[in-house]
């Protein structure tokens, strides 16, 4: 195996450091994880190492964005796993640190206030999630930040993260513009099973029954991307009624965002051909787990 395993910051400075000299590169890219690694991982990850001299990748289970305890405990650990798939997609470097690496006072006393736009969706149901997440992505960003390297300028920086977490890329892109951090944030799109079912870590949960049933979420998406592409009304409200005739689904929401700010669209969609571009986001229970997925939408 080729990929180096650091956990402390020092290490990945110095690392880091030394393979942008070494391979006299000029660009450096971040991708953050919480390991339990799949193949949309693995496509974050090879389009990170495409676009990229140097590629590092952060494995960290932050047990900020977590509501209860026993969430936290029982997400899956795979560093073996995780490790041969990021070697495979050619990243160079992985930062795992424990959490006293990460938060060496205990949990943080300043956190960032992911606002308004966390309050809805995901955010309903997980009060705290996204302050927690973007705390830790702020903390990852800074730590794989390139150093100005000799003779070749300021590196470019840049970071990836799935579309299928919409409401997370969402708020990073919103606190990396908010907050002026010198990083380019480039979103890499949901990768599906052939059946359609967006790839998650948490759909190894799922009986066969349950991720047959789960397959809604999916059709009901294309649905409304072949409304949108042919103009015609969206109709949410006969598309949520698919959903709901599925007994083992239990919908949370599927409505029609603005991408920006996440707010439901106002020409909301019965009756009025869709227009401009929009983000359908969907998210229901299916079995033990909650699954979330969404499709963006040009008209
Ligand atoms: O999407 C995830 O895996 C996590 O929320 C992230 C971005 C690594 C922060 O912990």
């Amino acid at each position: 195996m080729a990929i180096q395993l650091v956990t402390t910051a020092a290490r990945l400075r110095a690392e880091s450091a030394r393979l942008l000299r070494e391979k006299g590169g000029s660009s450096q890219a971040l991708v953050p994880t919480m390991g339990a690694l799949h193949e949309g991982h693995a496509e974050l990850a090879r389009t990170a190492v495409g676009q990229n001299d140097v590629v590092v990748a952060s494995i960290f289970v932050n047990p900020l964005q977590f509501g209860e305890a026993v969430d936290l405990e029982r997400y899956p650990r795979t560093l073996e796993a995780d490790l041969a798939l990021l070697d495979a997609a050619g990243v160079d470097l992985v930062f795992a640190p424990d959490v006293d690496e990460v938060y060496p006072g205990g949990e943080p006393r300043v956190r960032i206030s992911a606002g308004p736009m966390a309050e809805k969706w995901e955010g309903a149901s997980r009060p705290g999630h996204f302050d927690g997440a973007l705390t830790v992505v702020a903390k990852l960003l800074h730590y794989g930040m390139p150093g100005a390297a000799a003779g070749t300028g300021v590196p470019a920086y840049r970071a990836y993260f799935g579309q299928k977490d919409a409401q997370q890329l969402a708020l990073v892109q919103r606190m990396v513009a908010d907050l002026n951090f010198p990083v380019e944030i480039v979103p890499v799109p949901t990768v599906r099973s052939a059946d359609g079912l967006a790839l998650s870590s948490r759909n190894r949960f799922l009986s066969a029954e349950e991720r047959e049933a789960a397959l809604v979420l999916s059709r009901v998406l294309r649905l409304i991307e072949e409304r949108a592409n042919a103009r015609q009304p969206l109709d949410l409200d006969s598309a949520r009624a698919l959903v709901e005739s599925q007994p083992l689904v239990d919908l949370d929401y599927f409505e029609v965002v603005d991408p920006r700010t996440l707010e439901p669209l106002a020409e909301n969609c019965r009756e009025t051909p869709f227009r401009g571009e929009a983000l359908a986001l969907i998210a229901a229970r299916v079995g033990p787990v909650r699954l979330i997925d969404n499709v963006p939408l040009d008209s």
